[in-house]
């Protein structure tokens, strides 16, 4: 079974997606940094990326994640505090406990791609 199946499909990835927007934008530090974005349509892209990447049928539409956060900085901290969240809210999902190690893998991999690499030398 794919991880999207065990997350529930396209409804468990809409409630983990929906659960995790709650939490970041509750966030001191994350929440500002989405203040002046269209929520619906990053979510919609966040579902279809998850979706695709985590084994679903359809593919994804949005930019490529590396352009998507280049003008934001990120620093490996705010990352860290993301995947922080992203555990707390797939423990208060109940997800299943592989899913929940392929999802913190795929984020792992994803680091690189996100995280700003600084001024270059
Ligand atoms: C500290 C962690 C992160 C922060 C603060 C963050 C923040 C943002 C912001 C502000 C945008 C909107 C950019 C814009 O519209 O100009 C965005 C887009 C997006 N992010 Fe993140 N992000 C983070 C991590 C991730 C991760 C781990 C994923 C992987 C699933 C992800 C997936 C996306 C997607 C799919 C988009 C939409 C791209 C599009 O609309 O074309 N983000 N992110």
């Amino acid at each position: 079974m794919s991880t999207f199946e065990q997350l529930g499909g396209a409804d468990g990835i809409r409630a983990f997606v929906d659960e995790l927007t709650v939490r970041i934008d509750a966030d001191p530090v994350l929440g500002p940094m989405f203040a002046a974005v269209d929520l619906l349509l990053l979510n919609q892209h966040r579902e279809q990326y998850f979706a695709a990447v985590l084994g679903g049928p359809e593919g994804y539409s949005g930019r490529g994640l590396r352009e998507a956060h280049a003008s934001l900085s990120l620093t490996d901290d705010a990352y860290d505090r993301f995947l922080r969240i992203v555990d707390e809210t797939l423990t208060h999902l109940g997800a299943n406990a592989t899913a929940a190690i392929e999802v913190r893998a795929l984020l792992e991999r994803l680091r690189l791609v996100i995280v700003s690499p600084g001024p270059r030398a």
